[in-house]
């Protein structure tokens, strides 16, 4: 069976109350159906202030989610407001998303504040996330262990969601593969319960990054239970 990742991107969703009620809901469906998972790793990546939530729930479930930051700092700690560093975030996570479109496009982030974003991440031992728009974006590549393909005209928000039929983004991903050897490639943009089996089925797509349906416990249940048995 092949080896898939799963990484749910909360974004800028939740707060207390409805992150409890994620968990609620999300546990009494692994409680009940106890599934196997066993080809799978999935990583929640939630808001940083929903990450100590977060880790208490998924300890105290024992539910096999691991936790992500969504960004990481390029700096070490001091004079930053409104930053978190990577040593404030391993404390609570193992992974972090870094390079996502949202925040290239938002906040202007390039890739050279992203490979010292990627150089801060790894000397705190954090596993790396990194987004690219298409093939042709360079990944820094000895530091990265997934790569996240996602065409931003895909994401959910931006296009009311349209995701890129599966087998044009495997040939995107296939480019990617050949670039960047034994970095698996992961797609994201618009991927649901529905539509997340044609996706990784595909030879060189090893997962997918959920935004929006990840925010729903029972949807995000399903699509991994839909992907991991494909
Ligand atoms: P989406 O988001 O699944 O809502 O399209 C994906 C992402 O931006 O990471």
């Amino acid at each position: 069976m092949k080896k898939l990742f799963i990484a749910g991107n909360w974004k800028s969703y939740k707060g207390i109350a409805e992150a409890n009620a994620w968990f609620d809901t999300f546990g009494k469906l692994y409680t009940e159906k106890h599934p196997s998972w066993t080809n799978t790793t999935v990583i929640l990546c939630p808001p940083y202030t929903l990450l100590p939530l977060c880790k208490e729930r998924i300890e105290k479930d024992r539910l096999p989610l691991l936790l992500g930051g969504q960004d990481i700092s390029a700096f070490d700690e001091g004079a930053h407001t409104g930053e978190i560093n990577t040593h404030q975030l391993a404390e609570l996570a193992t992974w972090s998303i870094i390079g996502h479109s949202e925040r290239r496009r938002d906040l202007g982030e390039t890739d050279a504040l992203l490979l010292q974003k990627v150089e801060k991440a790894k000397s705190q031992g954090l596993h790396v996330i990194y987004c690219v728009q298409n093939e042709v974006v360079e990944v820094p590549p000895k530091q990265v262990d997934i790569i996240a393909y996602e065409p931003p005209w895909a994401i959910s928000a931006v296009s009311g969601g349209v995701a890129q039929n599966p087998e044009s983004a495997n040939r995107v991903c296939e480019k990617i593969v050949h670039k960047y050897p034994n970095i698996p490639v992961i797609y994201g943009g618009s991927v649901t319960a529905d539509n997340v089996h044609s996706f990784v089925s595909q030879e060189h797509i090893g997962g997918v990054l959920p935004g929006g349906a990840s925010l729903d416990p029972e949807k995000f249940f399903t699509l991994i239970e839909r992907a991991s048995s494909a």
